[in-house]
């Protein structure tokens, strides 16, 4: 079938569904980029129900920006357990100690030379954070308007960028889901070319990306409990010059360590 829905429609639609539907999530409280940050970065990984605790409890050990810059980078690496892609934590300490020297960017372009913060990221902290009119697309926002629109993306009226961007969310994770969307209670489904169509699953990583990283990730964990000797077992060369490389671990006098400083 056609495409019948607009743009306009489509962000009406969204608007007064995302009123009556919308989930209470703590970083919706707040427009403080530094908490938005924590929660995007946090939220690219995981599923929002395991997130909100992590993301409370964040808060409450290091409630700004500057609290963050100031800790030191093992104890962010190790708060960032069970979190996965652990290099977004030495990223997100990164990132809090040059806004501590130079303050917070204005714009998307100022927030992507932010480490770790990639076009998503960037565009999340100026819609959510910055009051900025444009929406960040992550793979629930793209699937939303590629099935509703056909489009990439949208431009939200003016001043209305956060809320759009969080109906689109809370429609990717809770209505428009990936494989057998729920067409039947969608605000967009009257004027959907894409209405009850089904859709085939993802294709998962591959095994030997996925093994690698786990080998990672076990290695972590074992560091966060203290040192490991250099040619351990459990220390592959390569798995820990993954983790230098990617300021994660540090090597001296033959010991892997979290990062000191
Ligand atoms: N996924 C990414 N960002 C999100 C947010 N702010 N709320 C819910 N899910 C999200």
């Amino acid at each position: 079938p056609a495409v019948t829905l607009t743009e306009p429609q489509l962000v009406r639609s969204l608007l007064d569904w995302y009123r009556e539907h919308g989930r209470s999530l703590p970083w919706r409280e707040t427009r403080d980029p530094y908490a938005i940050l924590v929660s995007e970065v946090m939220l690219q990984q995981t599923q929002v129900d395991r997130i909100v605790p992590r993301y409370l409890a964040w808060l409450a050990r290091w409630p700004t920006v500057e609290a963050l810059a100031a800790a030191p980078v093992a104890d962010v690496i190790a708060a960032w357990s069970g979190l996965g892609y652990n290099r977004r934590a030495v990223n997100l300490h990164r990132a809090a100690t040059v806004v501590t020297a130079e303050g917070w960017p204005a714009d998307v372009a100022g927030l992507r030379r932010l480490p770790g913060v990639g076009p998503y990221t960037a565009a999340a902290v100026a819609a959510l954070a910055l009051g900025q009119d444009v929406i960040p697309v992550d793979v629930n926002v793209e699937r939303v308007l590629g099935r509703a629109l056909g489009a990439a993306t949208i431009e939200p009226p003016p001043g209305a960028a956060h809320d759009l961007t969080q109906a689109l969310f809370d429609l990717g994770a809770t209505v428009c889901l990936a494989r057998v969307p729920r067409c039947l209670v969608c605000p967009l489904a009257a004027g959907c070319p894409s209405a009850g169509m089904r859709f085939e699953p993802q294709r998962k990583q591959a095994p030997f990306e996925g093994s690698r990283r786990q080998a990672r990730g076990r290695l972590l964990e074992r560091l966060r409990t203290g040192p490991v000797a250099e040619g351990d077992p459990e220390a592959p060369a390569e798995i820990v010059a993954a983790l230098v490389r990617d300021g994660l671990a540090e090597i001296r006098d033959g010991a892997i360590t979290l990062p000191a400083g």
